[in-house]
C-alpha cells in the first residue's frame, strides 16, 4: 500500500512518524519546511506539492489546522482531490466541523474518491506514543481499509456511522475540554483571591471529582506561568469552541457556555497567546481581574 501523510505540525509529524516506525513507506508533505528533515532522516519521501505527494497513494491522511486549511489543499481544479487515484481513501484527521467534513465527503465522491472524517482524541504525547483515539465517520468497508493504519498511530479506532460523525464526537470532546480548562483557571485564580496557597490549590483541586482530570496535566505550567510548551495551540482551542457553536447553530441547539468560552479565547488570542498552550488562558485570565 502506498500512504501519503499531508500535514506535518505538532500532532501530524509524530503521527507521521509512527507509521515509519511501522515500516510504513510514506510520502509527506508540508506547506512550510515545518517538522519534515527529521521524517525524511528516516526513510520519507518529501513530495514539492500536495498534488504530487497524493499521487498513487491508496490511503491519504491529513492533520491539518482548520477547515480553511483542508480547503486549501484538497478542494478545486488544483488541490490533491484531483490527483489522487480513484477509488483511493482520504482520511482527514483535522478537526474541522461536521458541515465541512460532510462537504469534503460530497467534494471525494465526486472525485470518485472514498472519504472517512477521522479527527483525533489525545495531544501531543499520545501522538507521540501511538496512543491516539480515532473517532471516524464513513463507509464501514472504507474505515476498515484504514484501520490497520490508524492503530499504528493510536490504541483505538472507532467507526461511528456516517461521514460527519466522527468530526461530530470530537466538537463534543473539545468543547468539554475548552469549558474546563477556563473552570479551572478561574476557579484557581478565585481561591488565591481568597487567601489559599496557589501550589495547594494546582495540586489538590485536580484530584477531586468535580473537576476534568486533564487539569493535572496543565497545573506545572499554570504554577510556573510558563505556556510555552504547546501541547494544543491556543489558536486551535479557539478554532474548535467556534465550529462547535457553529454546529450548534446549523442544528438549532443553544450552547450559551460554550459561546461565553469562545470569546474567552478569543480574547487571549487577540492579546497574543494564540501559538501558546491553550492553557494559556489562565494567564489571560489572571491580567483580565
Ligand atoms: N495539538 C493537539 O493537541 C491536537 C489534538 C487533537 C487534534 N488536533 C487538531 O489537529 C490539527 C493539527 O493540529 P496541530 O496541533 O498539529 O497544529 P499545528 O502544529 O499548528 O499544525 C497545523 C498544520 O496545518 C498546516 N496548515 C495551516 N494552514 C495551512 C494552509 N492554509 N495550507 C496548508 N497547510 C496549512 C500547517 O502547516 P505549516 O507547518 O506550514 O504552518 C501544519 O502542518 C488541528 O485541526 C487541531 O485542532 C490537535
Amino acid at each position: 500500500m502506498n500512504i501519503s501523510f499531508l500535514g506535518l505540525g505538532i500532532m501530524g509529524s509524530r503521527m507521521a512518524n509512527n507509521l515509519i516506525e511501522n515500516d510504513v513507506s510514506l510520502r509527506v508533505w508540508n506547506r512550510s519546511e515545518g517538522l519534515s528533515k527529521e521524517l525524511i532522516s528516516k526513510g520519507a519521501t518529501l513530495a514539492a506539492t500536495p498534488s504530487e505527494a497524493v499521487t498513487g497513494a491508496d490511503i491519504v491522511f491529513s492533520m491539518l489546522s482548520k477547515p480553511e486549511a483542508v480547503e486549501a489543499v484538497f478542494f478545486g481544479e488544483e488541490g490533491a482531490l484531483a490527483s489522487m487515484k480513484k477509488g483511493a481513501i482520504w482520511a482527514d484527521c483535522s478537526t474541522v466541523n461536521p458541515s465541512f467534513s460532510r462537504r469534503a465527503g460530497i467534494e471525494s465522491k465526486q472525485q470518485n474518491i472514498r472519504f472517512i472524517d477521522a479527527p483525533v482524541a489525545g495531544s501531543k504525547a499520545a501522538a507521540g506514543d501511538g496512543n491516539l483515539v480515532f473517532f471516524c465517520g464513513g463507509e464501514a468497508q472504507d474505515f476498515k481499509q484504514a484501520e490497520p493504519y490508524m492503530e499504528m498511530m493510536g490504541n483505538k479506532a472507532m467507526h461511528l456511522g456516517e461521514v460527519g460523525q466522527g468530526a461530530s464526537l470530537k466538537m463534543l470532546v473539545n468543547v468539554m475540554l475548552a469549558q474546563s480548562m477556563a473552570v479551572f483557571s478561574e476557579t484557581v485564580l478565585l481561591g488565591e483571591k481568597l487567601g489559599l496557597d496557589r501550589d495547594m490549590l494546582l495540586s489538590m483541586l485536580p484530584t477531586l471529582p468535580v473537576i476534568a482530570p486533564f487539569t493535572k496535566l496543565k497545573a506545572e505550567a499554570m504554577r510556573i506561568g510558563d505556556y510555552s510548551d504547546v501541547n494544543f495551540p491556543l489558536e486551535h482551542m479557539h478554532k474548535d469552541v467556534h465550529l462547535a457553536t457553529l454546529s450548534a447553530y446549523e442544528v438549532d441547539q443553544p450552547l450559551h457556555m460554550a459561546n461565553a468560552c469562545k470569546e474567552l479565547f478569543s480574547s487571549a488570542k487577540q492579546a497574543g497567546m494564540g501559538r501558546l498552550d491553550f492553557s494559556a488562558l489562565h494567564k489571560y485570565l489572571g491580567q483580565d481581574s
